[in-house]
């Protein structure tokens, strides 16, 4: 890492009706580091970033690129200065091709596009990166992991040295970090440069040359690696310590609120995903699935919910067969849902925070005889007050949840599910993308869920989440449960076998 900055932001300033995203932010990035944002949710991260991808226009303030005052109106002209960003929600035509979508992204290529060679060149860099990727597969076939690497191959592919990467492993497994770091590795060395969002401290830590910690939209200062710890960051971000590792409620388990009998399920492309799966959860319970994804947590979720047809088997709740019954139905029976695609299936980005949060009418308290107009006006209280219980930001309840930031728009959907009084709720990776203290409010919520008699069906990617939420641990594998363990970090190895298709029978210990 040279001390020379590359690359200069300096006072950038961006108002947004109701907030000021970007309080005069000065940041330096030099070649051949890994600089890490932080910063809880709303903080202004990404809007920091879409100004210098020439996404947003600052209302002030300058960039500097090897010292030299540079305009960025748009993202050609960012891609110009080999400035590339892997947006946090990111964006590829599902029905093309790996290379087809590298191609779209280009705006110099030839009239005939030469499509063979870019399946070439996407398929060498992603072995010079060891981001392994297929470039003729269509993306709608791909996994969240692989359609990240093609991102960030689309961005090398373009030569970008500047390279924003806003959340990058809030999708992944702990197997696709592991490779993302040794790729972002192999590029700060090279020299390019890396600005790395996440609200995973570990890996900030971990992958950080330098790291900047912006507050309410303003930078609180760079700090070196070295400087800092765990705790530091963390009262740099919220202001105070944030308190972990609670007590779990203790529960006496109720009756069995919801049973999957036998269940097959089949995925997108019409492989066996749920394999004659069998699982029960009593009210009070809170029952983990670990595996790696893509072993059927998806399809066994939304086959509950009634997202996805079930093949053969029973889902039952409260010993009544939800076969035949509509997704409204299964609403109405008490049965919430948090998935982990938040933007299209959770949430209808141009409607305001009032109606998703309204949208499935299973928020209690409202009078249902009362003229339209109070009954609004009760919808607005209701919606203030979830705002405030669930610490979301926003400008008010009637911004449209498109314009909230990633961790906001979970919170929406958090407020939503979670204040429905729901008797079954099953819960998709109900953090991901929180900033540490939220992430510490959700668990909290879903505890006291638990102490409601909800039965909860956890699926998370990380078995911190899991051991920390859990009364019971399901492992599966290729949609079949390999067997079952207490929520205990000493049963880490066990899991890792039967996440790895062994099962708990066949395990010798000594
Ligand atoms: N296009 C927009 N219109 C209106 N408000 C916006 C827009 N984009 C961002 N904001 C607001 O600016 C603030 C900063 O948002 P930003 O997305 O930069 O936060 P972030 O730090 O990336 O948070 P997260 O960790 O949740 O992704 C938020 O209050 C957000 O609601
Ligand atoms: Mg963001």
């Amino acid at each position: 890492m040279d001390d020379y900055p590359i690359l200069e932001m300096k006072n950038i300033q961006k108002a947004f009706p109701g907030v000021l995203a970007n309080d005069n932010i000065s940041l330096e990035i030099r070649r051949g580091e890994v600089h890490a944002l932080l910063g809880e949710n709303g903080a202004g991260k990404t809007t920091l970033m879409n100004i210098l991808f020439g996404i947003y226009h600052p209302d002030h303030g300058e960039i500097l690129i090897n010292g030299k005052k540079t305009f960025i109106h748009s993202p050609q002209d960012a891609i110009n200065e080999k400035i590339g960003m892997v947006q946090q929600h990111f964006a590829l035509v599902p029905s093309f091709t790996v290379a087809e979508n590298v191609i779209l992204g280009l705006k110099n290529f030839g009239f005939i596009i030469k499509t063979k060679q870019v399946e070439q060149q996407i398929k060498e860099l992603g072995e010079r990166y060891s981001l392994p990727v297929r470039p003729k597969a269509r993306v709608w076939t791909l996994s969240v992991g692989e359609r990240q690497r093609i991102e960030i191959l689309k961005l090398l592919y373009t030569g970008a040295n500047i390279l924003i990467l806003d959340e990058p492993t809030a999708v992944l497994t702990p197997q696709e970090t592991r490779q993302l770091f040794s790729a972002i590795r192999k590029l700060v060395k090279e020299g390019s440069s890396v600005i790395f969002i996440s609200h995973k401290l570990d890996e900030v830590l971990e992958i950080s040359d330098r790291i900047s910690v912006l507050r309410n939209g303003k930078n609180t200062g760079t700090l070196n690696r070295e400087e800092v710890d765990r705790r530091t960051l963390v009262q740099r971000m919220v202001g105070r310590d944030v308190l972990m590792d609670q007590e779990k409620p203790k529960v006496e388990p109720g009756p069995v609120k919801i049973e999957v009998k036998d269940l097959t399920v089949k995925n997108d492309k019409g492989l066996t995903a749920v394999n004659n799966l069998s699982l029960e959860i009593h009210g009070g319970e809170i029952l983990g699935i670990a595996g790696v994804a893509g072993n059927g947590q998806k399809e066994l979720a939304e086959a509950i919910y009634g997202l996805r047809p079930i093949e053969t088997g029973k889902i039952q709740m409260a010993g009544e067969d939800l076969h035949h019954r509509s997704i409204k139905k299964r609403i109405q029976s008490g049965l919430s849902f948090i998935p982990q695609d938040r933007k299209s299936i959770a949430t209808c980005p141009n409607l305001s925070v009032m109606f998703n949060i309204f949208m499935k009418n299973t928020i209690p308290g409202l009078k249902k005889s009362s003229a339209w107009n109070i009954q609004i006006k009760q919808m607005h209280e209701k919606t203030r007050e979830l705002i405030r219980n669930f610490s979301i930001s926003t400008p008010s309840s009637k911004t449209r949840v498109r314009y909230l930031s990633g961790g906001n728009l979970q919170k929406v959907v958090l407020a939503r599910e979670l204040s429905s009084n729901p008797s079954v709720i099953i819960a998709e990776h109900p953090t991901r993308g929180l900033d540490i203290g939220a992430m510490e409010f959700v668990y909290q919520a879903l505890l006291e869920e638990k102490k409601k008699g909800s039965a909860i069906l956890l699926l998370a990617g990380e078995l911190y989440e899991i051991f920390r939420l859990s009364d019971r641990v399901a492992v599966i594998y290729e949609g079949e449960v390999m067997g079952y363990t207490p929520p205990d970090p000493s049963y880490t190895e066990k899991i890792g076998f039967m996440m790895a298709g062994t099962r708990e029978d066949s395990i010798h210990e000594n």
